[in-house]
């Protein structure tokens, strides 16, 4: 099964694709870690992305494109995929429509996450992200045991450059411009199922599995 999860920032998108990942079997694919982790590494990719990112701006449609070519081919891939964030432009998903059909492979379904806007603000400054294995906290919404540690792993929490207000609210008016429209996008292909993103954690994920049964 090949998905999008599609969603503005803050949406859920990172916590559903985690908790997909055990029940379906298929790898998530957020081309926001990879961005990051290539940061981490100090490589020229991860650097140059970091000018965008720290404006909440998207980076080049072709850097993200190279990135999701290489990544859908791999082994892993063999049973489907969630994408995360990809694609976030409509030059992107004609894009990945090429790669896909190329391959005679296409998206099954595109899982669209709604949630208020004063929701989003609130969900992303308060986010706390584990350094080793990735999983997102809340401070107040899903906080971990320790204030600093990951509840799975023991890994250090840190908070994501990008989630301070002013780049957020930069970031939701980037998906307002670039990212929204895809919605239409796929809605004209018949992919769209949409989730009401308000609400628990484990609520939303039921209303995702419901809906991909
Ligand atoms: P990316 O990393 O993809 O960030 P994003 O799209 O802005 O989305 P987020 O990761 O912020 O939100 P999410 O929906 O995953 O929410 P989460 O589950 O963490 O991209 C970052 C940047 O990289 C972009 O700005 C761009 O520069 C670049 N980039 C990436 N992909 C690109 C592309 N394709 N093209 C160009 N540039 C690209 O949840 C958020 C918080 O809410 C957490 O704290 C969580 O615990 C909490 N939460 C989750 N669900 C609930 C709930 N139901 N109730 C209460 N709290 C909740
Ligand atoms: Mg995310």
């Amino acid at each position: 099964m090949n998905l999008i999860l599609l969603g503005p920032p803050g949406a859920g998108k990172g916590t559903q694709a985690k908790m997909m990942i055990d029940r379906y079997r298929i790898p998530q694919i957020s081309t926001g870690d990879i961005l990051r982790a290539s940061l981490k590494e100090r490589t020229p990719l991860g650097l140059k992305a970091k000018e965008y990112m720290d404006k909440g701006l998207l980076v080049p449609d072709e850097v993200v494109i190279d990135i999701i070519k290489t990544r859908i081919k791999e082994d892993d891939c063999r049973n489907g995929y969630i994408l995360d964030g990809f694609p976030r432009t409509v030059a992107q998903a004609q894009a990945l429509d090429k790669v896909l059909a190329a391959m005679n492979s296409g998206i099954d379904h595109v899982i669209s996450i709604e949630v208020d806007k004063g929701e989003l603000i609130k969900r992303l400054t308060g986010r706390r992200t584990c350094r080793q294995c990735g999983r997102g906290y809340h401070v107040i919404f899903d906080p971990p045991v320790n204030k600093d540690l990951c509840d799975k792993c023991q890994g250090e929490l840190y908070q994501r450059d990008d989630d301070n207000e002013d780049t957020v609210r930069n970031r939701l008016e980037v998906y307002d411009a670039q990212t929204f429209p895809l919605i239409q996008y796929y809605r004209e292909k018949n992919l769209v199922r949409s989730i009401d993103g308000q609400g628990g954690i484990q609520q939303i994920f039921d209303r995702i599995i419901q809906v991909l049964s």
